[in-house]
């Protein structure tokens, strides 16, 4: 049986995404086949596929881009048990260490990688768990004190700032953090990226362009952020510090803007500030199946969405239109840009 894959077997621009035929995956031992219903599209997808951040490399010959997607399990390989055929279910680091990921009809993936979409969830939703959501819960338990794991009440009393929070990763962040029982304040940079980061549950929202954002932040919160859940640290770095509260954690999870940045050391120490870099690949397994059962709970109670009202507008490509939805996240996107593989 044949099935239809988006490929590349040379790094470069989304023209060397390709269409082919290849066989329908058969499972091994402990993996699960899953038909890729949705496939969602992150930073990270072109930029592999660029060679930005395999030093140019190509990984395998031929490559099928895209870490995250949801769809329905099709066939399980032996030793699995508790995912059968027909189950609903979501993906994340489908393309990691492994040649092809979700831009493809068919994925054979190993159990762990493959969780149970719970029944209250859209396909669209399961597609955008993997990378912003699992990024969004390790930026928000990092801090001095934890909690590491998010549950309502467990960040009650806390005020997150996040960067940036009409991003795929800031809204997440947003929708978690307010879950838990945080006050949030995010920065955006226009009164459209304002809406949707009101949308998703923001309480505060400042422009950091138009206003003096350290000021607007300290008014909101005079004993400071106790977590800045940060995608441009060079940029913001000095916000940050005028900010941050005591023992307060800055989670860095992107260079957007910047990859070196300076630091003035002592007003950081006399703040016992903590930088906490992170990247979802190396984080340690025991954070990622945190990650997994926290979202999945905030899934179940209605506290994770997507769609322009919740603050997160679609951008929906065909499986054969992959190269343009690339270059639309690549152009920045706003909202989240998805493919419909089936
Ligand atoms: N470390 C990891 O494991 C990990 C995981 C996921 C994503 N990432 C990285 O994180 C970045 C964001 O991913 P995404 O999917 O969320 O992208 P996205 O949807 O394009 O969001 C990026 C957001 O950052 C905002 N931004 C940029 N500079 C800012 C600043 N100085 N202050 C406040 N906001 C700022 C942008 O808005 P404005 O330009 O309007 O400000 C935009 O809303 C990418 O570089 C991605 O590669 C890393």
């Amino acid at each position: 049986m044949g099935m239809k894959a988006i490929a590349y077997s040379q790094t470069g621009g989304p023209e060397v995404l390709g269409l082919v035929e290849r066989p329908v995956p058969e499972p091994g031992p402990g993996e699960v086949r899953v038909r890729v219903e949705v496939s969602g599209v992150n930073p990270t997808d072109w930029k592999s596929r660029s060679g930005a951040t395999t030093g140019g490399r190509l990984p395998f010959p031929e490559v099928v881009p895209n870490q995250d997607g949801a769809g329905i399990v099709d066939a399980v390989g032996p030793d699995v048990s508790g995912l059968e055929p027909g189950r609903r279910v979501w993906l994340w680091e489908s393309a990691w260490q492994r040649p092809t990921g979700t831009a493809q009809e068919y994925t054979v993936l190993p159990v762990r990688n493959v969780v149970p979409l719970p029944d209250n969830a859209s396909f669209d939703l399961g597609a955008v768990l993997g990378v912003p959501g699992m990024t969004a819960h390790r930026a928000l338990t990092v801090a001095e004190g934890g909690p590491s794991r998010l549950a309502p009440g467990a960040l009650d009393g806390r005020a997150v700032l996040v960067a940036g929070g009409a991003g795929a990763v800031g809204h997440a962040a947003i929708e978690l953090a307010r879950w838990a029982g945080a006050e949030v304040v995010t920065t955006i940079s226009s009164d459209e990226k304002a809406a949707l980061a009101r949308a998703a549950g923001a309480h505060h929202v400042v422009n950091y362009r138009t206003e003096n954002a350290a000021e607007a932040i300290r008014k909101i919160f005079p004993d400071g952020v106790d977590v800045v859940v940060e995608v441009a640290p060079a940029m913001n770095a000095s916000l940050n510090e005028a900010v941050l509260a005591l023992s307060g954690t800055v989670a860095v999870y992107a260079n957007n803007g910047g990859e070196d940045f300076t630091t003035t050391i002592r007003p950081l120490m006399t703040a016992n500030v903590r930088y906490q870099f992170m990247l979802l690949y190396t984080m340690p397994a025991a954070a990622k199946t945190q990650a997994i059962e926290d979202i999945n709970a905030a899934v179940t109670a209605g506290a994770l969405r997507v769609g322009e009202a919740a603050g997160l507008p679609l951008h929906r490509f065909p499986l054969e239109r992959t190269a343009d939805a690339h270059a639309a996240v690549e152009a920045g996107a706003v909202g989240k840009v998805l493919i419909d593989v089936r």
